[in-house]
């Protein structure tokens, strides 16, 4: 299969195919998001209906939980390309190889080397909203999993902007602010094995851009607060104590218990989550425990 790269969103979409209907259930979590799915194969052509299910219910539960997936990484791509283009990360050194839009996301070391991004995920972050067109969603597929640890969490930004006090509504209202992927990458780098000097390439792949605080939702229509620890660096045109200050507020209202859900992994889980809705963050792994999964990026829309 060949793949071909414009700037860093691979363009080219996988023919649709009309797969034949499937049996399946969607189970809504008791949780303040998420939904498993329980008997579809997606190493099966999906048909336009069961696709088009898969589609509302993301809309709706903004993580679906794939379960006892035996998919290629060739499959994981051409399922995750039926939403979008494919965005390929800047660390392009743990690019699966051959496979360049999807990212190892790893603590494993071997030969001495890093086989993947081991840190991917240790702050609360929407997955490239340092970009000009962030991501519509992710798909993460467990290859291997410790046995202990390594959970993943998500935050509701919806749920953060429906119960977002009054106050802070005010203090947001209109507001910009800025994204940068280079924001606390020299903290990551002085504290583990998976921060590669970035070359001058790589730096102007990941210029800062300015996003609105609050987003709407490009297919819902619902507004969700778009900030996070990891990426949002200031508030545009505040003094930099003020945007610290309310960045604080922020982060710490998105992140409160009642709008979480905690992925506890199982075996060949496919997880895909709407970045356009939702935070989340990597809860980690001990360190003598291997773990080891692949991503895709869909492309987005620029936030409005
Ligand atoms: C990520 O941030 O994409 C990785 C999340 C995880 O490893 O649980």
């Amino acid at each position: 299969m060949t793949t071909t790269a414009s700037d860093t969103a691979v363009t080219r979409f996988a023919p649709l195919q009309a797969g034949a209907p499937q049996s399946f259930q969607i189970r809504a979590f008791d949780a303040p998001l998420g939904a498993e799915v329980v008997g579809l194969d997606l190493s099966k052509p999906l048909g336009d209906d069961d696709f088009a299910r898969i589609h509302r219910a993301h809309l709706e539960h903004h993580v679906l939980v794939f379960r006892d997936q035996r998919i290629t990484p060739d499959e994981h791509v051409a399922f995750s390309r039926r939403f979008g283009p494919l965005q390929i990360h800047v660390l392009h050194q743990f690019a699966l190889p051959g496979h360049p839009e999807v990212l190892i996301v790893s603590n494993v070391i071997e030969n001495g080397k890093p086989i993947g991004l081991g840190d991917a995920g240790r702050f609360w972050h929407s997955d490239l909203s340092y970009k000009e067109k962030p991501s519509l969603g992710s798909l993460l597929h467990a290859q291997e999993l410790p046995s202990e640890g390594g959970d993943t969490l998500f935050a509701n930004m919806h749920l953060a902007w429906d119960t977002l006090p009054a106050h802070l509504r005010k203090a947001v209202e209109g507001k910009r602010a800025e994204h940068t992927y280079l924001a606390r990458y020299a903290e990551l780098q002085a504290r583990s094995p998976w921060r590669p000097n970035l070359t001058p390439e790589q730096i102007a792949q990941v210029k800062p851009v300015v996003h609105p605080v609050v987003r709407t939702h490009p297919e819902t229509g619902r507004k969700a607060l778009f900030v996070s620890e990891h990426f949002t660096t200031r508030i545009v045109d505040l003094p930099e104590d003020e945007s610290r200050a309310l960045l604080d507020e922020l982060f710490a209202h998105s992140v409160r218990p009642e709008h979480l859900y905690r992925h506890r992994w199982q075996a060949h889980d496919l997880v895909f989550w709407d970045n356009r809705s939702l935070m989340h963050l990597a809860a980690g792994t001990p360190d003598h425990l291997r773990r080891k999964l692949y991503r895709t990026t869909i492309e987005g829309d620029v936030p409005f």
